[in-house]
């Protein structure tokens, strides 16, 4: 007679084989509108919940009317059955009404962008001066509406390296100072400048990180020849500089949070003489996320960073639900439709280590029951 027996458990240090986490959400993303939005919006909403809406459309998203009927718009290309929730956001500009604020506000829209005037995609219209914006500010102090901010000087004398670190010193502090309880969402940082400012910021003063920026430094821009689907901004940093990132997130600190900055651009806009800033990421951003945390021994951290940090950090709750991930190789299309356009994912044409599972399984998933922890399978 044969006694069952526990399978003996395999070591700690083998390679995880899956990753069950809560929902997570995407909190720096930009979809366009039109056609191109409905082409990109659904590879978001089968990875994440909710998304932040970046509003550097042409021409910007600046009043509550324009924010709410973009919204719509969102939500009418949601694939059926799908759940996702579009979170949406103003763009500042000098001449932004405090009273906009307050009927953003009241319209549910969340938080407001800064942009400086030319610092990036779309990014014309921005604010040229602070200063311009305290009006703007006073009011999101009062309403609790967030402000994102993309922290890069637009000082032509500033090396574009270091436009990042400089922005700490010119607008950052100072407004930190003069706003101290404004919730600041300092935007895809790059820096260990900005990952340290973040640290030691206080509670009101938190990041996004991208997946691009925890997996490449700029040598990925140059490797072999010039690779436009590498070039966003702000632009990828030495080696030191992603270190510092990887060091951020593994230390768990809630003050860093998953933001895609997916930012799509028709292949032939960036395989140009001048190419957009912008990498598009969307198609397997949990996937590319997922390598970076296992490369930094970080997976443990992954869930907090992707589907709690973020929720908390703007008051909302967090998500019900999980997705799984397994660790199985699979080829990502070097190419895919935006309306006409075909749009070039960053990594296309390469073979990623691992994989979303489709929603159908998710139901037999180790983690998709009601009080689940997550479970990193070895
Ligand atoms: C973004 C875009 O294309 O809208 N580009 C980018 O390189 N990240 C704008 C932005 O977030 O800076
Ligand atoms: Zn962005």
């Amino acid at each position: 007679m044969t006694t069952p027996q526990t399978p003996p458990k395999p070591p700690a240090d083998l390679p995880a084989s899956t990753l069950t986490i809560a929902r997570p959400d995407d909190w720096h993303l930009h979809v366009r509108d039109g056609a191109a939005m409905a082409a990109v919006l659904p590879y978001t909403a089968r990875q994440f919940s909710r998304a932040i809406i970046m509003p550097n459309l042409r021409p910007p998203v600046t009043s509550a009317a324009q924010a709410m009927a973009y919204r719509d718009r969102i939500v009418a290309a949601v694939p059926a059955g799908v759940d996702f929730t579009p979170l949406m956001t103003l763009y500042l500009t000098d001449k932004l009404a405090p009273d906009e604020i307050q009927r953003a506000a009241a319209a549910g829209v969340v938080a407001a962008k800064l942009y400086p005037a030319g610092a990036t995609t779309n990014s014309d219209a921005g604010v040229t001066d602070v200063r311009n914006i305290y009006p703007a500010l006073e009011a999101m102090q009062r309403a609790g509406l967030k402000l994102l901010v993309h922290g890069e000087v637009t000082d032509p004398a500033v090396d574009i390296f270091d436009r990042e670190a400089v922005f700490i010193e010119r607008v950052m502090q100072p407004l930190r100072a003069d706003f101290p309880e404004l919730k600041v969402v300092f935007e895809h940082i790059t820096t260990r400048e900005a990952a340290q400012y973040v640290a030691s910021a206080g509670a009101h003063t938190a990041a996004t990180i991208t997946a691009h920026h925890l997996l490449y430094n700029r040598n990925a821009l140059f490797i072999g020849g010039m690779r436009p689907h590498y070039y966003c901004l702000p632009v990828l940093k030495r080696e030191l500089h992603r270190q510092a990132l990887l060091a951020a997130v593994a230390s768990g600190s809630d003050r860093f949070f998953l933001g895609t900055d997916s930012a799509p651009h028709a292949a032939q806009l960036k395989e140009a003489s001048v190419c957009g800033a912008g990498c598009f990421t969307a198609l397997s951003a949990l996937e590319l996320y997922a390598e970076a945390f296992e490369a930094a021994g970080a997976l443990d951290k992954f869930e907090a960073f992707a589907s709690h940090h973020g929720a908390d950090f703007y008051g909302l709750p967090r998500n019900s639900g999980t997705v799984t991930l397994d660790k199985q190789p699979y080829t990502l299309p070097d190419s895919v439709a935006m309306g006409e356009a075909p749009l070039k994912p960053l990594r296309g044409g390469e073979t990623l280590a691992w994989r979303q599972r489709a929603a159908a399984d998710l139901a037999s998933a180790p983690g998709a029951q009601a009080g689940r922890k997550p479970s990193i399978d070895r």
